[in-house]
């Protein structure tokens, strides 16, 4: 791609987004010319003798590089992409919206520059309007997270590229030093965040598969925890049980007594076929077994599927939605299949079966209608189908706020344990957050040997907080 233009303007990142969403523009010439008056932006962008232009009003810098933009949706119009999503192309487009409502835009103005500038679909703009409302209800700055993850897992599922580890595989050897480290990590942490007065008001166990620990290890985690960690704030408390074959009644009873209120119990889907050609096994009278024993326990369930999963068709995803029904959830996510660069699917085919959005989408929203439950948080990924995204879904007052944090980027997280990510989020203006992470390896070995070392940077980071 080669471009020519009278504006300075940063070349790769037109590339990049060409290559995501106008590839036939690759390799051609493109001649941008922008106009600004004291109202209105004009870009005219020439390519092969044809001419287009895309005239906007001025946001005066509330559009961030509104020049680069509009060139970017003008390559859209100049090749006729209609996309759901228009020319939102990051993960989390609700920022998008929360940052307009900072600048002092409303809502219906807010729909007019998703509509008119990005070229957002109008069911789409419905979506953003309506999580963004609900996330508003609960995001708080006074505290902070706690996020443990726990890299190891049955089996390798081919679609993930998440931290974690088959347990029996050469990297399972470090499980019983993993669970001493993060048995210390825990308390390092409980007592730095009591010492400097933390508030934490969700906690989150998550990997990997944590349900892969075994009794006596899973009870002395959620010992510590109840030991070390000031609880007086936490408002949830989430373990996710994601898979049926790394259960047993009694971990979910240690979850219970321990204080957890909710879990996650994923199916991903109910074709048992496709389950074992991604490496994950199955049973779905276990998977029922321990649905109605959590039940019984009084956890908030949520369950997680995935749209678009290899060779499954509009009407296994449709067999899906129709076996959710039969289950009483409080939650329901909702992901659509990223092809990740570091997982097995990537490597072997990308190929994907096309499905009947229209009939999908139609199909979820029935489903949600009858288990009165709502998008309550929502995120994108890169590889995913066109019109699709990620979306959590939750009875009312059952929403949780962890999640919401997590996507929102509003809360500072104190991460443990393997591939953990520590954040802390501070306000830079009224529109903006400066973000600074500081990522735990995810490979047990280097966590076990680090461990100490990198709690002393987090700490520095989380003062900074104080500063
Ligand atoms: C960190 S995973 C852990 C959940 C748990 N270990 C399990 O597998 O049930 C969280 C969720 O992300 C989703 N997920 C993982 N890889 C994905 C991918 N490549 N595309 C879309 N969703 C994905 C799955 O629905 C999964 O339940
Ligand atoms: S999807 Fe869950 S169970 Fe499968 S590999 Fe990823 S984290 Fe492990």
């Amino acid at each position: 791609m080669l471009i020519n233009s009278n504006f300075q303007m940063n070349h790769r990142s037109i590339e990049e987004f060409a290559r995501v969403m106008v590839p036939e523009a690759l390799d051609k010439n493109l001649e941008i010319k922008i106009v600004k008056d004291d109202e209105n932006i004009v870009v005219e962008l020439e390519i092969e003798g044809r001419k287009e232009s895309f005239i906007y009003p001025d946001q005066k810098n509330k559009i961030e590089d509104q020049e680069i933009t509009m060139v970017k949706i003008l390559l859209l119009k100049f090749f006729n992409k209609k996309y759901s999503w228009g020319g939102l192309m990051g993960v989390r487009p609700t920022k998008v919206v929360r940052r307009f409502l900072a600048l002092g835009y409303n809502y219906s103005e807010i729909r007019k520059i998703m509509k008119e500038f990005l070229l957002v679909s109008d069911e789409k703009i419905e979506l953003l309007i309506d999580v963004v409302k609900k996330e508003l209800e609960f995001l708080d700055r006074e505290h902070i997270n706690l996020y443990i993850g726990i890299p190891f897992c049955p089996t390798k599922c081919k679609y993930c590229s998440f931290a974690s580890y088959e347990i029996n595989s050469g990297v399972g050897r470090y499980y019983k030093d993993f669970v001493k480290t993060l048995l210390k990590e825990i308390e390092i942490t409980g007592k730095f965040l009591k010492e400097e007065n933390f508030k934490i008001s969700s906690i989150y166990i998550g990997g990997g598969t944590p349900s892969t620990l075994e009794e006596n290890d899973l009870e002395k985690v959620l010992k510590a925890i109840n030991e070390y960690i000031d609880m007086s704030d936490v408002k949830e408390f989430t373990f996710e049980a994601g898979r049926e074959d790394t259960l047993t009644d009694r971990k979910l009873e240690l979850a219970k007594k321990y204080g957890v209120d909710r879990i996650s119990l994923n199916p991903q889907t109910f074709k048992v076929e496709t389950l074992k050609k991604v490496n994950r096994k199955f049973d779905r009278d276990n998977f029922e077994r321990y649905f109605k024993k959590a039940k019984e326990l009084g956890f908030i369930v949520n369950m997680d599927i995935i749209v678009g999963l290899p060779d499954e068709t509009t009407e296994d995803v449709l067999y899906t939605l129709g076996e959710l029904e039969k289950f009483d959830i409080e939650n329901l996510t909702i992901h659509t299949l990223a092809f990740k660069r570091a997982s097995n699917l990537f490597k072997e085919s990308q190929e994907r079966v096309r499905l009947d959005g229209e009939i999908i989408t139609k199909a979820i929203k029935e489903l949600i209608t009858k288990k009165k439950i709502s998008p309550y948080y929502m995120y994108r990924q890169k590889n995913i189908i066109e019109w699709g995204e990620n979306i959590g879904y939750s009875k009312a007052g059952c929403e949780s706020v962890f999640n919401i944090e997590m996507i929102e980027e509003n809360q500072s997280t104190m991460g443990l344990g393997g591939g953990a990510i520590t954040k802390i989020v501070v306000p830079e203006n009224e529109y903006r957050d400066y973000i600074e992470r500081y990522v735990n390896p995810k490979d047990p070995a280097l966590y076990i040997r680090e461990m100490e070392e990198r709690m002393e940077a987090k700490k520095t980071l989380f003062l900074k907080l104080k500063k």
